[in-house]
């Protein structure tokens, strides 16, 4: 499928901020790369009550992304706070409605990479990013966690995985995002998108 020009989407649900603002910084990763740019965007939230069908891109706030999105991006970088160990119902609502593109195997060989958000430094990060990496293998993405040259993943004392970049928010959520974690977002974004010129003949291919 050719992409005239590629874009990585940036994926995220955040209710409280924190997920969003490592998206942000893997935007800015993301567009450090010459030659692809970075579409952040979300998913609605879900209720166990019947609401009205929300607009596609609200009049105000994030921005909701379409099927399509995902369909024509050169690769997707996917963020989600962590619930119980895995990722927020909203974001697995979003893939679950993706099995046209399954069927059809628009996403082969695209390159994915994931963040998260936990209260706690020990809350469930690598479950987190190791489980919203299953849906992604079956849709085909090549997956890229974050290399050991980067050295904030040897001198961390709070967020980042090789499995992928996370943030401790803390338990009233009121933590920042750190330095570390900031340079490993950046570092996520920016090779997310080299991957992804890299990979772009593979799936023009077909
Ligand atoms: C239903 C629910 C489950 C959660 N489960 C965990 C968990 O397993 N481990 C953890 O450290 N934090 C957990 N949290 C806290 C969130 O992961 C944390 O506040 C996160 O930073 C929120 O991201 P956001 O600001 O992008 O919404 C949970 C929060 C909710 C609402």
């Amino acid at each position: 499928m050719s992409v005239s020009h590629p874009y990585i989407l940036v994926l995220y649900y955040s209710r409280s901020g924190a997920t969003r603002t490592m998206a942000e910084q893997v935007v800015a990763g993301i567009e450090s790369v010459a030659g692809i740019e970075a579409r952040l965007r979300t998913v609605p939230p879900v209720s166990t009550t019947c609401e009205a069908i929300e607009p596609e891109i609200p009049a105000e706030g994030a921005v909701y992304a379409t099927i399509d999105e995902l369909r024509n991006c050169a690769g997707l970088a996917i963020g989600s706070p962590t619930r119980f160990g895995n990722m927020a119902a909203p974001l697995k609502y979003y893939l679950d409605c993706t099995s046209e593109l399954w069927i059809n195997g628009a996403l082969v060989d695209k390159p994915a990479t994931a963040f998260t958000s936990t209260a706690s430094l020990h809350g469930g990060q690598e479950a987190t990013l190791l489980t919203m990496l299953v849906p992604l293998l079956h849709q085909g993405m090549v997956y890229a966690g974050i290399p050991y040259s980067e050295s904030g993943l040897l001198e961390t004392t709070s967020g980042g995985t090789p499995y992928g970049n996370s943030h401790v928010a803390g338990g009233s959520s009121d933590r920042s995002v750190d330095d570390t974690e900031r340079t490993l977002a950046r570092a996520q974004g920016k090779r997310i998108a080299r991957l992804a010129l890299a990979l772009r003949s593979l799936h023009e291919e077909k």
